[in-house]
């Protein structure tokens, strides 16, 4: 046996006991007569000492002892005399009579502490040394947490967990797939499923009315601190439902991770909004709304007055910043810089300080009483700052939205201990994209317009709205779904509509259709993105941190270096060649 207790567990009622521990040594402090080191394993950390005097032998061999050797010991817990309340085993100490060097350890390259020394990339390098550091390893268990309440939940709900397959056809999520060739079919590939889509679908056709998985997604996009290109969803789907099914079931499901995991205490229902009202009062379709702060559009107000730079805009509005008056020509300038970054892109800011004079950037232009106005408009209080951008009404609400959460970060206003959850609803069917003049599916081809809004697809198809909804927690989209297409002719139309040749459908998605022929339920569902859900509730937006072996920005593992070359056999193997 290597032991009888784990690090984190000994209190003083184990006072007097011998007890067996294994675990990594996360350091040792050398004194004359006697050593104290620190014993680790995932539960935590428990003091060891040596005491010379009582056996020499041993003492000399715990001089040696290094960061994260592996040693089992066997001791007698005893009172500690120095007792450290920050830590749960800070009572006691372990008097140690007999140690086992399991295995030496290398000088590891970085600190093995909560706070350590080590750069992000030889952390990722090392991961599964990082994956030793108290930060990660709560990650880790926070992860298992919620997927463990996920399952419960669910199941308790009627719903399998049903597996579908890896290596399948392209699924048609927007972003690039995965590939994997085949041996035995030599040309043909594999591609890597960016979601479960059509085979959750077909589950519905087969009669499963509640499915769920716990499944991983590959998606060959950018990345950025929200994506990866392997990621987990909670992947849901169920039949004979409508939308406001979907919506309440997955609210229960998001209250219960909210109220069990981080003790949120939401009982409100969530908050919705339609796509429309989020652009416009947030400039963005996953609105953080720990925070006020919203778009007022004043376009009317401030045109024909002379100033041209919004006499010629499509769309004048802004932002009320609380307190914002106090902000010096420096921070606003800085401001300016911000929107004016090409990844936003407008022109400039106008500003207003609320006081008695109500200065602003642009008096030239605009009288006393025409800045009276504005405040009223835009509901502002002195000491209050306004900011103004004119641009195209998607340019300008974009910035603005951007703006807004760069204030909300400056300013505090997103508390990461604040959970506030909400469904975005009515969301397009279609966008278009200006460059090729063709219409994409919002969500994905599969997804039902509402009935109400069909005549309009012959019509007008960029009025379409569709029946499908996004969960967003904090300013981040967690989840999508919609209800789904079950009828053939309404499919085939969808495809048409997206530019889809009858061959070109056939081939890549016959198989569904064809289902659809054969008593397909309606039926609807939803994704939950568990890396962000995760990360959230832990109160950080990196994804990363949250998976155990996570890809880099530029889609490498550091730590078993993949992508890597094939060697020739291999290639040889599956009929490859590398044209360089
Ligand atoms: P969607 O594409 O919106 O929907 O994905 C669902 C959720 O998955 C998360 N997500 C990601 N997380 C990390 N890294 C990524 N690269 C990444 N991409 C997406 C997001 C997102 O909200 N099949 C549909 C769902 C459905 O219609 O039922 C789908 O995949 O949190
Ligand atoms: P300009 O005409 O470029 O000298 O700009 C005059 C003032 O208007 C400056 O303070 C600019 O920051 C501001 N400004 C310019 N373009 C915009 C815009 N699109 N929206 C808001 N303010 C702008």
């Amino acid at each position: 046996m290597y032991r009888s207790h784990t690090c984190g567990e000994l209190r003083s009622e184990h006072i007097g006991n011998e007890v067996k521990l294994a675990g990594w040594i996360q350091r040792s402090r050398v004194m004359s007569g006697q050593i104290f080191a620190d014993l680790r394993d995932r539960y935590g950390i428990t003091q060891l000492s040596f005491v010379e005097k009582k056996d020499a032998e041993l003492f000399v061999r715990a001089k040696k002892l290094g960061r994260e050797f592996v040693v089992q010991i066997n001791g007698q817990v005893i009172e500690r005399q120095s007792k450290n309340p920050n830590m749960p085993t800070g009572d006691i100490e372990v008097e140690v009579q007999s140690l086992t060097l399991l295995n030496a350890s290398k000088t590891p390259p970085f600190t093995i502490e909560n706070d350590t020394d080590g750069g992000e990339e030889l952390r990722m390098t090392y991961r599964y040394l990082d994956l030793r550091r108290n930060p990660l390893q709560d990650a880790m268990k926070l992860r298992h947490k919620v997927a463990m309440a996920v399952r419960n939940y669910l199941a308790e709900r009627d719903f399998l967990e049903i597996e579908t397959p890896y290596l399948i056809k392209s699924t048609p999520e927007g972003a690039r797939d995965f590939v994997v060739p085949s041996r035995m079919q030599p040309g043909h590939f594999y591609a890597l499923p960016q979601s479960p889509q059509t085979f959750k679908q077909l589950l519905m056709v087969s009669g499963y009315d509640k499915y769920f998985q716990i499944v991983r997604c590959f998606r060959d996009e950018d990345l950025r601190a929200d994506r990866q290109p392997e990621f987990t969803q909670i992947d849901c789907e169920m039949a004979f439902v409508e939308q406001e099914d979907i919506l309440n079931t997955f609210e229960g499901l998001t209250r219960h991770l909210l109220n069990t995991v981080v003790d949120a205490n939401i009982s409100e229902a969530f908050p919705r909004i339609s796509y429309a009202d989020a652009m416009n009062k947030y400039g963005i379709d996953k609105p953080d709304i720990r925070f006020g702060m919203t778009l007022t559009e004043i376009t009317t107000l401030v045109q024909n007055k002379g100033f041209q730079v919004f006499d010629q805009a499509e769309y004048v509005g802004g932002i009320c910043v609380e307190g914002g008056a106090a902000m010096s020509r420096k921070e606003i300038d800085k401001l300016t810089d911000f929107v004016k970054r090409p990844q936003i892109g407008v022109k400039g800011l106008v500003w207003m300080k609320c006081d008695a004079d109500n200065k602003s950037s642009v008096d030239k232009f605009f009288s006393a009483e025409q800045r009276m106005e504005w405040k009223t408009a835009m509901n502002a209080q002195d000491g209050d700052l306004i900011l103004l951008i004119a641009d195209t009404g998607d340019r300008a609400r974009k910035a603005l939205g951007e703006l807004r959460l760069h204030l909300g970060n400056e300013r505090g206003l997103r508390n990461p201990k604040e959970f506030a959850p909400l469904w975005v609803i009515d969301f397009p069917l279609l966008e278009k994209d200006e460059e090729s003049n063709r219409w994409y599916a919002m969500h994905h081809p599969f997804t039902s317009p509402k009935p109400e809004d069909i005549p309009l697809l012959d019509s007008d198809p960029g009025k379409v709205r569709a029946n499908a909804y996004d969960l967003v927690l904090n300013g981040n989209e967690i989840g999508g779904g919609s209800i789904r297409i079950f009828d053939r002719t309404l499919q085939s139309k969808m495809f048409d509509l997206l530019g889809f040749s009858k061959e070109e459908a056939e081939s890549q998605f016959g198989f569904l259709m064809q289902a659809f022929e054969y008593g397909a339920p309606p039926h609807g569902g939803i994704a939950l993105g568990f890396d962000r859900l995760v990360a959230i509730l832990g109160g950080q937006e990196n994804i990363r941190n949250f998976i155990a072996f996570p890809k880099n920005n530029a889609g490498r593992d550091l730590m078993i270096e993949a992508p890597a070359v094939l060697g020739d056999e291999q290639l040889r193997e599956l009929q490859l060649t590398i044209s360089s």
